[in-house]
């Protein structure tokens, strides 16, 4: 089905990040909430269900010998599966030291309570960062990807699917820039909630680069201030907060989910749309593997309805003829895949020889750059 958010997001795309204020007046990313139900959503809800009922006594024949976790390693190895596409959230970076959101207890938006915010999510809200962007300023210093994090098992499964000529496309929410330093190709990486790379001012629309940003990020002053005569404007780094567009890149991409023969979701709750939608966007017969410590909530149908549908797997149906899931770390679920597929230690020794890499190149840049350049 096609949805109304992701044709509205398509549109309105903005590659570079910035948002105009003209941009933020678009519908963007949007958290799915269930509480707002109303009677006649939920008729509307009753209404789609049904409508799903029927589509269920047309489904396709399996494209899997066995609708397991096995199934799908077998699935992987044969020839009718060429192009995977996979899709991650922060639990594929909680092993890494980064938080996730949501999780109770560990997730940041547990952990904002000194912010004195309206609610947590307000600090990604581009309306609320108009109002006051400082908040969003001290919690960067905490998220921006610094050299003490490496990319974890499940980061390097990615990029073997890559090297065996098997990865489509990655797209990722994170804003860890991890991806990059596995050295996934940049036209096989769609970072759907932006990057800390670039910046953009919210007057003028000047682009500033990494290190500016990141310098500014981590100077005395409170807020990085466009240098620009005359301008003054908050610079915030292109990543995408609520109430803004997705990078074009993101939906020059969906297309890739449409013609995947595997979808591989990992780490994330399915609940920010358009990104979550996506898991709806494969063929009615694509095998889907979902690698996550819990279960996604049932999707709301009426948010099926208006956004496609994250997490609306079939797992526990009787005539489920492709979805797996798996429970458990982004990083065991990698491994046990790669041990089926027979590529267990292939994995474990490019994960070993990748961080002794990075540890000897971190030690050698600690001494040789200056005090003041480090971050
Ligand atoms: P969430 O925090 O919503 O979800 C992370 C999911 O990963 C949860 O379901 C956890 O149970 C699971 N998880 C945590 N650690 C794990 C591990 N080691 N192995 C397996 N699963 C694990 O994060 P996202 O789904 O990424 O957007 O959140 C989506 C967006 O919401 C983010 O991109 C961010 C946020 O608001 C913006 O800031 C714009």
């Amino acid at each position: 089905m096609a949805s109304e958010g992701i044709k509205k997001d398509e549109a309105g795309a903005s590659s570079d990040g910035g948002a105009s204020s003209e941009e933020s007046k678009k519908p963007g990313l949007l958290e799915q909430t269930t509480s707002s139900t109303s009677t006649s959503a939920e008729w509307l809800s009753k209404m789609f269900t049904g409508a799903m009922k029927l589509e269920k006594e047309e489904k396709p024949p399996s494209l899997l010998d066995a609708v397991t976790f096995e199934g799908i390693a077998r699935y992987i190895l044969s020839d009718k599966c060429k192009k995977i596409v996979t899709m991650a959230g922060a639990g594929i970076s909680t092993s890494a030291g980064i938080p996730d959101f949501r999780s109770p207890g560990t997730g940041l938006y547990d952990n904002l309570q000194k912010y004195n915010l309206p609610n947590p999510q307000a600090v990604f809200d581009i309306s609320y960062f108009r109002e006051n962007p400082e908040p969003f300023f001290i919690l960067c210093k905490q998220l921006y990807p610094t050299k003490a994090f490496k990319p974890t098992p499940c980061h390097y499964f990615i990029k073997l699917l890559e090297k065996k000529g098997k990865l489509l496309t990655h797209f990722t929410q994170n804003i860890d820039t991890l991806e990059r330093v596995t050295d996934l190709s940049d036209e096989k990486l769609v970072e759907a909630h932006g990057t800390f790379n670039t910046g953009h001012c919210t007057q003028c629309l000047a682009e500033y680069g990494r290190d500016w940003m990141r310098d500014e990020i981590f100077s005395e002053r409170k807020i990085p201030k466009c240098t620009k005569e005359e301008c003054n404007g908050v610079v915030k780094p292109d990543i995408v907060f609520f109430g803004e567009c997705l990078p074009k890149k993101f939906s020059q991409h969906i297309k890739d989910v449409n013609d995947c023969d595997l979808l591989i979701i990992m780490g994330t709750s399915l609940v920010v749309h358009p990104f979550a939608s996506l898991t709806s966007r494969t063929r009615d017969d694509v095998p889907r593997l979902y690698i996550n410590m819990t279960n996604t909530e049932k999707m709301d149908p009426l948010m099926a309805l208006l956004g496609g549908g994250g997490g609306d797997f079939d797992f526990d149906n009787e005539d489920n003829i492709r979805d797996v899931f798996w429970q458990g770390t982004c990083d065991d679920g990698c491994q046990a895949l790669a041990d089926l597929l027979g590529w267990g230690e292939e994995l474990k020794k490019l994960v070993k020889e990748e961080h002794a890499r990075i540890d000897k190149q971190n030690s050698t840049e600690e001494k040789t750059v200056p005090t003041k350049a480090k971050v």
